[in-house]
């Protein structure tokens, strides 16, 4: 084990990515400079084209994730008096972007093996108030949009989806955010799609709704820099980002099937342990954004990551404050039905080091550490 100690094991890899790419965002860069073409120019362009064309739909790019949402909220035509159902177990933004609209965010609970909204909850929650659910794709895992879309169709509800940690992940060879109504993807840097700060995308199958999806991120304007048709958002995303985040695109089917060669070492590699590892469901292929390890009680997760972090080995859990409780929404009109898995799975679970640039060998220190944990105990 004396290998364990041997340099930091970071949580996070984007640093280590962005470094990897250096020369080639410099030439990305540079080209921009050269152009002095700094929004709404080419790259833009051929951004949406592609991730249109990758993903089954129309895009749009945005500034974040949370504008993506926002706007997503926005242009379904959601507000005051109206309920958007999310789940407890997501990040704040979710939320966030329902009480902009001036609505009420549901929380609901999640399904225990999958982490992603449950169905029955959604089906549960339903009042005649109820106008949108929003699926969160978490951990880069879809959340069972048939299911979903049984329930939102016998309501007539509206489907948006969360996909800010699931860019490229897919059910039945159906991409994420081109089984709802309006999908909605996170490319800051730390994301497995990101650009150098923020960014995000919307995407839609249905081309009618392009115009005020756009109106909504320029200010209000229909390409007429003069005339502000709605009250909108400044909202759009740099060539720059622009130029970068459709380099990855290139690379992003590679750096998913090393997530997932990451994710299937330590899959295999804990299999007579006790704890419940992450994986495909039905078709559902995950992109694993993070790789969350669930234990047999908070204090064991608490002991496994003390361990972990004596080893060098960073981890977090995932959100640590569930969302409904965040100081926040104490001035956030909402409701929580039973959200009973969702309170009890963070507390136990670890979510470990993954990343395309995580090496073999850092993988099979992590794996050592877990091992070593598991074994002092018995
Ligand atoms: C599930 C989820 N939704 C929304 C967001 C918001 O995206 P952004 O940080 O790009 O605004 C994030 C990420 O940060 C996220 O993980």
């Amino acid at each position: 084990m004396n290998t364990l100690t041997v340099g930091m094991i970071a949580g996070e890899f984007h640093a280590r990515r962005v470094r990897g790419l250096k020369q080639d965002v410099l030439r990305l860069v540079e080209e921009v400079i050269d152009d002095g073409v700094f929004h709404g120019g080419r790259r833009i362009r051929e951004l949406e084209a592609t991730a249109g064309e990758r993903w089954g739909g129309h895009a749009l790019c945005v500034s974040s994730g949370t504008m993506a949402l926002e706007t997503a909220v926005r242009a379904l035509g959601i507000g005051a008096g109206d309920e958007v159902i999310v789940p407890a177990l997501t990040f704040v933004s979710t939320a966030f972007a329902v009480a902009a609209a001036g609505a009420v965010p549901v929380f609901v609970d999640i399904d225990p093996s999958t982490r992603t909204i449950d169905p029955r909850a959604v089906a549960a929650a339903v009042t005649p108030r109820t106008r949108a659910v929003i699926p969160v794709h978490l951990h880069g895992l879809m959340a069972d949009m048939t299911a979903i879309r049984a329930v939102a169709d016998t309501h007539g509800l509206a489907v948006i989806e969360d996909c800010a940690q699931a860019a490229g992940a897919t059910d039945a060879g159906r991409h994420a955010g081109s089984m709802g109504d309006i999908g909605c993807f996170s490319m800051w840097v730390g994301k497995n799609l990101g650009g150098l700060a923020d960014g995000g995308l919307l995407l839609t199958r249905d081309p009618a709704r392009l115009p005020l999806l756009r109106k909504l991120t320029d200010l209000g304007r229909d390409g007429e820099r003069n005339t502000h048709h709605v009250r909108g958002s400044r909202g759009r995303m740099g060539e720059i980002d622009a130029a970068v985040i459709r380099h990855q695109l290139d690379l992003l089917p590679a750096w998913t099937e090393r997530r997932r060669a990451v994710a299937a070492r330590y899959t295999d590699a804990f299999a007579g342990l006790p704890v419940h590892r992450p994986g495909d469901v039905a078709g559902r292929s995950h992109t694993y954004y993070k790789y969350p390890l669930t234990t047999a009680d908070p204090a064991v997760a608490a002991s496994l990551m003390a361990h972990l972090s004596r080893a060098g080995i960073t981890t977090e859990q995932v959100y640590p404050q569930a969302l409904p409780h965040q100081p926040a929404m104490a001035d956030i009109p909402h409701r929580v039905e039973d959200i009973d898995v969702s309170l009890d799975v963070v507390p136990r679970t670890v979510c470990l080091p993954i990343a395309p640039e995580l090496t073999d060998q850092e993988a099979d220190r992590v794996v050592e550490a877990v091992h070593a944990f598991h074994s002092d105990r018995t």
